[in-house]
């Protein structure tokens, strides 16, 4: 087992500041395993994936709920979105005598209804596959080339590994995308995945994906609204500032787990990963996700480029300051000229250069090489 503890302390600190908290993230990311140590004996646990569970709750859910002492975990949560209603009602009950930890693998967005039906009620809570501080600053490589699901990470071999992420990219295909109410070919939607690994860490435009698949343009957008609200796909928003520049308008898209990118292109094992001419772009996204897992930014994370070629991975807004960050696989990263570009016109007041190495350095008064094994400790 690999001990999670900044996430229990996370859960724990949301369930003391909301009634309901909802843990989500992708399938197999660890949510129940996480929701089991957070219950230990005296929660009470349904699975909505359980017949009797379900039936149990659908009868008389208000009845069976508002008896209920304590801590009430419903696992799976996303199969039953009527349950929301009833949930809102509990939670506005003055004494609140249970809490409630809703786990799912869907976002709210995804599941129609449901991100009204609870607002201002619900802590979100963001699970990952293990992050750099769970799985150790010794293991990065393979954490990089694996990706942070427990069982591809910790599969005795690389071949074991890579097996499962390909039965898991099955399992999403075939099963998973039609229980969150998606009905769609499944070749297409492999293709169209595929696709998107191709693209990772480059500018998306749903069109010409769609047109490279032949889907119309609301299909495209729907799929990467599907394969983002299922915790798999990433997209991040580009930042817009009148500078006199021309600005690329479109998200970036980013596969988010590193090892399921890399089955997503064929890439068995670390050096085919090194050998493939993308490995850069894979470390990039690998370590945008670590940044954005600790600096806490998911919500004010944007990425910057021009037409004229100058670019920014990563800005995030905090506190009335600008952080900028560039990933570089590189033992020995340099300034750019896009560096001092993006520094002067976003008036940033720090830039991050993330690399694989060991020593935190500066680069100039204001752009810092900071090592990847030092994200956790990142204070913005
Ligand atoms: N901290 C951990 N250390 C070791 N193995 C883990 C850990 N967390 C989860 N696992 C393993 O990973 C697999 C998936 O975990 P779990 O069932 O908790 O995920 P989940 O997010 O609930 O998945 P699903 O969405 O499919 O229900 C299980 O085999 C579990 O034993
Ligand atoms: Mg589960």
């Amino acid at each position: 087992m690999i001990e999670r503890t900044a996430r229990l302390i996370e859960i724990r600190a949301a369930l003391e500041r909301a009634p309901v908290v909802a843990l989500l993230g992708a399938r197999q990311c660890g949510k129940t395993t996480l929701a089991r140590e957070v219950a230990s004996r005296e929660g009470h646990w349904f699975d909505l994936e359980s017949s009797t569970d379900r039936q149990a709750l659908a009868a008389a859910p208000e009845r069976t709920l508002s008896s209920l002492r304590g801590l009430v975990v419903l696992d799976e949560a996303q199969t039953m979105p009527e349950l929301l209603p009833v949930l809102r009602v509990l939670a506005d009950r003055p004494e609140t005598p249970a809490r409630f930890l809703l786990l799912g693998s869907a976002s709210p967005d995804l599941i129609r209804g449901t991100s009204e039906s609870l607002a201002g009620r619900v802590a979100f809570v963001h699970l990952g596959g293990f992050d750099i501080e769970e799985a150790g600053a010794d293991v990065l490589q393979r954490l990089w080339q694996r990706g942070g699901f427990p069982r591809s990470f910790l599969a005795p071999d690389d071949a074991t590994s890579y097996a499962w992420r390909q039965d898991f990219i099955e399992t999403f295909l075939s099963r998973d995308a039609a229980r969150f109410g998606i009905t769609l070919p499944p070749a297409g939607l492999r293709r169209f995945w595929t696709m998107l690994a191709h693209l990772h860490g480059g500018v998306l435009n749903v069109a010409e994906l769609g047109r490279a698949v032949s889907v119309d343009q609301k299909t495209a957008g729907r799929y990467v609204d599907i394969l983002t609200g299922t915790f798999l796909v990433r997209r991040l928003p580009p930042w817009f500032e009148n500078t006199g520049k021309r600005l690329v308008k479109a998200p970036k898209v980013y596969i988010r787990d590193g090892g399921l990118l890399h089955a997503l292109l064929g890439l068995r094992n670390g050096s085919e990963v090194l050998s493939h001419p993308r490995f850069g772009a894979s470390w990039e996204g690998f370590a945008l996700e670590q940044v954005l897992r600790f600096a806490d930014a998911e919500r004010d994370a944007y990425f910057w480029g021009t037409h004229g070629g100058a670019e920014l991975d990563l800005l995030i807004h905090r506190g009335g300051r600008r952080h900028g960050f560039e990933f570089k696989y590189s033992d020995a990263p340099k300034t750019t000229r896009s560096m001092r570009v993006a520094l002067t016109d976003l008036r940033l007041d720090r830039l991050f250069v993330v690399y694989p190495g060991l020593r935190r350095f500066d680069l100039d008064d204001r752009i810092t090489a900071l090592p990847l094994s030092e994200v956790p400790r990142i204070q913005l």
